[in-house]
């Protein structure tokens, strides 16, 4: 089916036959975290952080399967333990220098198993907090689109541009501003088609490069709880929720 194809259908009746499936990106190294060892695998509330999204995804009724993107390299999945869930999860050893790289490779492992229309959930295996409620609020509210969407969250706080030397350069507005989270859906090959023309070291969501192909994705409320765990103070928020929500 060729992406003009997918264009013309109307979104509901594309959406009807459409399967849904989860593509997580976790081949990234943490360096940001800077604890000795790939953050994914980093033990939160009991569990490698890996294992808390995956597994809401795995666990969600409308969501066939999740594929991992791992480092070709990387000895710890093997070890996770997905119990009755393990059957809807599959790893795939071909990540890349970028995040949006890992997201390319996996997509292209998947093109003998996806049809053009089949929406693509991808996902930071760094995001351990997402819900069962967020994944459906995704789904429902881009039920009908065509071009696809993300969760998000409208900007808080006051934003202020700094000079080099830390010093208050200007206030930006924050009308209108929204913080990308993933989940991000899109269909499979739109996404393998923008993700293709686009510049992989500066794409860092699915969304800029579907803005990049001239499409404009869906902002689709999300919580400020689906934090990604970059920094040691979200490792510790994160943990929070999970004991307080899980
Ligand atoms: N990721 C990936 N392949 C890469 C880089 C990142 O699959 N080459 C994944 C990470 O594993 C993570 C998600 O993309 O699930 C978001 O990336 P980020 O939070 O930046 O994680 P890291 O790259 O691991 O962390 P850092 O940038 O601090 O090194
Ligand atoms: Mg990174």
């Amino acid at each position: 089916m060729s992406v003009e194809r997918v264009d013309t259908d109307s979104g509901a009746a594309a959406a009807s036959n459409s399967r849904y499936v989860a593509l997580v990106p976790a081949a990234g190294s943490g360096t940001r975290l800077g604890a000795g060892m790939p953050k994914q695998y980093q033990l939160l509330a009991g569990l490698p952080l890996i294992q808390h999204a995956v597994s809401t995804l795995a666990a969600h009724p409308q969501i066939e399967r999740v594929y991992v993107v791992l480092a070709p390299n990387d000895s710890h999945f093997v070890s996770c333990d997905w119990g009755a869930l393990g059957v809807k999860v599959s790893a795939l050893y071909c990540g890349g220098d970028t995040r949006a790289a890992s997201v390319r490779n996996g997509l292209a492992e998947l093109s003998t198993q996806l049809s053009a229309s089949d929406w693509v959930m991808v996902h930071d295996a760094a995001r351990p907090c997402l819900t069962e409620a967020d994944v459906d609020r995704l789904i429902q509210t881009l039920s009908a689109s065509a071009v696809g969407g993300l969760l998000a969250v409208p900007v808080a706080d006051t934003l202020k541009r700094a000079t080099a030397e830390g010093l208050v350069l200007d206030t930006q507005s924050r009308e209108h501003l929204w913080q990308a989270q993933t989940p991000q859906m899109f269909r499979y090959q739109r996404l393998v088609a923008a993700l293709a023309r686009a510049d992989l070291a500066t794409v860092t969501d699915e969304a800029s490069a579907i803005e990049q192909s001239g499409f404009q994705p869906q902002l689709v409320l999300g919580s400020a709880m689906n934090l990604k765990v970059t920094y040691p103070a979200d490792q510790t928020l994160a943990e929070l929720i999970l004991l307080r929500f899980n």
